[in-house]
């Protein structure tokens, strides 16, 4: 058994696409990260497993700058983002898919990719400089949709997409910033078996043709197994082993943390 313990040594994360190092964030008397030392590599897919409230997406909140650690640092591209403010992640290449509740609800499809990759090719002032240019990139925001598959779907206001579709208009969103290393938190959650399947192919075909790193939280373990290059099973705000997905899948101390959750989807 070639699973990585909770310090990752392979690869210095200061070398990494995406690297951790002792992160650390409590909420009090709850540690919810807990020295966790990541390296992911560039151009892997690795995914992020562990039981509710293991840490998983304050661990994403921290390496995107939405939480500062309290302890601990965040490698990206061998550049210490750890005191750099949110805002400039997305242009040091780091994106995480934009969640429902961050879509402009009252705009169309194409129109709330069109404005990412505005503001991404001119920056914040950017929606001042164009506001009514609405061709400005047009051309970039059609293909994203081709690629996530909402190309019938331009002119629909984003507030009446079905859920599944809302969640891929995130993922459309995040590459509008043309990222190097992408951030997907439980994209699958709430879909149908089908729609479950069609968003696993997207992830992967992102990965594979854009030559993206992403780190993918995800709680359907068929996704998991059969998508990710490696996987790291947080528990209690620890990463307690990564390794590739067959080696977790039966590795003891996974099992013992999965024990009375979702052991036997394991
Ligand atoms: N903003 C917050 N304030 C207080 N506690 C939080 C906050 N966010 C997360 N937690 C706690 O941190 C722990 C990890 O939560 P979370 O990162 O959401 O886990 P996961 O995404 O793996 O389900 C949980 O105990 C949760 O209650
Ligand atoms: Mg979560």
């Amino acid at each position: 058994m070639t699973v990585l313990g909770p310090n990752e040594s392979i690869l210095d994360p200061r070398e990494a696409a995406l690297g951790t190092e002792g992160l650390v964030r409590r909420f009090g008397e709850v540690t919810a990260v807990d020295d966790v030392t990541l390296a992911v590599p560039s151009g892997e897919l690795r995914a992020v497993i562990g039981p509710n409230g293991a840490g998983k997406t304050t661990l994403f909140n921290v390496v995107t700058g939405l939480l500062s650690p309290t302890a601990g640092r965040v490698w990206f591209e061998g550049t210490d983002v750890t005191d750099a403010p949110q805002y400039e992640r997305p242009h040091a290449g780091l994106a995480r898919s934009f969640q429902s509740n961050e879509l402009f609800t009252e705009e169309s499809v194409l129109e709330n990719v069109r404005v990412v990759v505005q503001t991404a090719e001119y920056g914040p002032f950017g929606l001042d400089l164009f506001r009514d240019a609405a061709s400005v990139g047009r051309e970039r925001a059609v293909e994203i949709l081709d690629r996530v598959g909402l190309d019938a779907a331009h002119d629909t206001l984003a507030k009446n997409l079905p859920h599944g579709d809302q969640r891929r208009l995130g993922i459309a969103m995040a590459l509008a910033t043309d990222p190097d290393v992408l951030l997907l938190d439980e994209p699958t959650s709430g879909m149908s078996p089908g729609a479950t399947t069609k968003t696993a192919a997207l992830v992967e075909d992102i990965h594979d043709s854009l030559g993206l790193t992403v780190l993918l939280i995800e709680h359907d373990m068929d996704v998991v197994l059969s998508i990710s290059d490696r996987v790291t099973v947080l528990d209690q705000g620890r990463a307690i082993a990564t390794g590739p997905p067959e080696e977790i899948r039966t590795d003891d101390d996974v099992q013992e943390a999965y024990l009375g959750g979702i052991r036997e989807e394991l």
